[in-house]
């Protein structure tokens, strides 16, 4: 496979505070440092692979505002081919109002503006950004049928579908049949599956004919689920300062993978490795390493290992 990634997704202006606790509800919680971070979990994807090497084209749609402008001319220089990315006239950029606490865990309330009105009819206009595709990347921040519309048209060009369910909603059967590799993370595989335990979750969707599925399981790495068997591929050690896009490096990094002939146990290792970078640094795509960071963090995990 030597073709282009495609990202159909979201782009957010992420608006981030630094607590030292996450709140309860009806609770005021004092925070600390305040930062503004180019988002979104398709740009981040999108970003995220374009920095590892990838070709990678997004469809997307943001407001007619500064924002907007910040996160186009942002992936731009990360790499992406921007120019399938819409400026809506009514509706403003998407937000996400994020609060990260001192183990670097978050809590995420996006404001989708402008990314719900991502319609089918988006695709139909850029299906010149479908051409010589390789593997499509989406997640669930953007209307259902333009994700399933996506999918089908992908499927029907022989390319991959990386399907990152996120944030998870029930989806039908006649979508997860055009997904080759699903990755949920561990809450998302609960809610798709209806089942509070990993194995039971796994054993449903399986069940349901999803051929790749991957959990992202935080620190302890992935789980590569398949019929036969699965197994975790155990994430690198690091002190992590905030995770937030780690699910998004790992997507981003799997597809550079796929697209460069790797199996998928390798993608994966790839993708554990792009995420450990990213959670050791603040921020959604300011987190997301080059490939020259990459390979750099894992030669010194050799090296350490010596
Ligand atoms: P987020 O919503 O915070 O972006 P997620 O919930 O989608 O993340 P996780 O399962 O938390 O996804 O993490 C994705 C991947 O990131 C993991 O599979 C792992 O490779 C890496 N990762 C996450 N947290 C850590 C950590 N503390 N140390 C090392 N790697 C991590
Ligand atoms: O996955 C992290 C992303 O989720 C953030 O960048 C935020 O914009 C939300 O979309």
């Amino acid at each position: 496979m030597d073709g282009h990634i495609l990202v159909v997704g979201s782009l957010n202006m992420d608006l981030v505070v630094q607590a030292p606790r996450h709140p309860q509800v009806g609770e005021t919680v004092l925070g600390g440092g305040f930062g503004t971070f180019p988002g979104g979990k398709g740009a981040n994807q999108a970003v995220a692979a374009a920095r590892l090497g990838g070709r990678v084209r997004m469809i997307g749609r943001v407001g007619a505002d500064a924002f907007g402008r910040q996160l186009i001319d942002g992936a731009a220089a990360a790499g992406v081919e921007v120019e399938f990315i819409r400026q809506d006239p009514e509706e403003p950029t998407g937000v996400a109002l994020i609060t990260v606490d001192p183990r670097g865990r978050n809590t995420i309330v996006v404001a989708p503006g402008a990314n719900g009105r991502l319609a089918p009819q988006q695709l139909e206009e850029c299906a010149q950004a479908f051409e010589g595709l390789a593997v499509l990347v989406l997640q669930l921040e953007t209307p259902l049928e333009t994700v399933k519309a996506a999918a089908r048209m992908a499927r029907e060009r022989g390319a991959k579908v990386v399907l990152n369910p996120a944030p998870a909603q029930p989806l039908d059967d006649e979508l997860l049949a055009d997904v080759d590799y699903l990755i949920p993370n561990e809450s998302e595989l609960a809610l798709l599956s209806g089942r509070g335990d990993l194995a039971s979750g796994v054993r449903v969707l399986l069940e349901r004919g999803v051929r790749g599925l991957l959990v992202t399981l935080g620190e302890q790495g992935v789980l590569l689920a398949a019929e036969g068997g699965s197994r975790v591929i155990p994430a690198y050690k690091v002190e992590a300062v905030d995770t937030v896009a780690a699910g998004d490096a790992f997507v981003g990094a799997f597809a550079v993978g796929l697209v460069e002939g790797l199996a998928p146990e390798e993608a994966a290792r790839l993708g554990n490795a792009a995420a450990a970078v990213s959670v050791t640094r603040r921020g959604a795509q300011p987190s997301l390493p080059t490939r020259a960071e990459v390979e750099e963090f894992l030669a010194g995990r050799r090296e350490a290992a010596r």
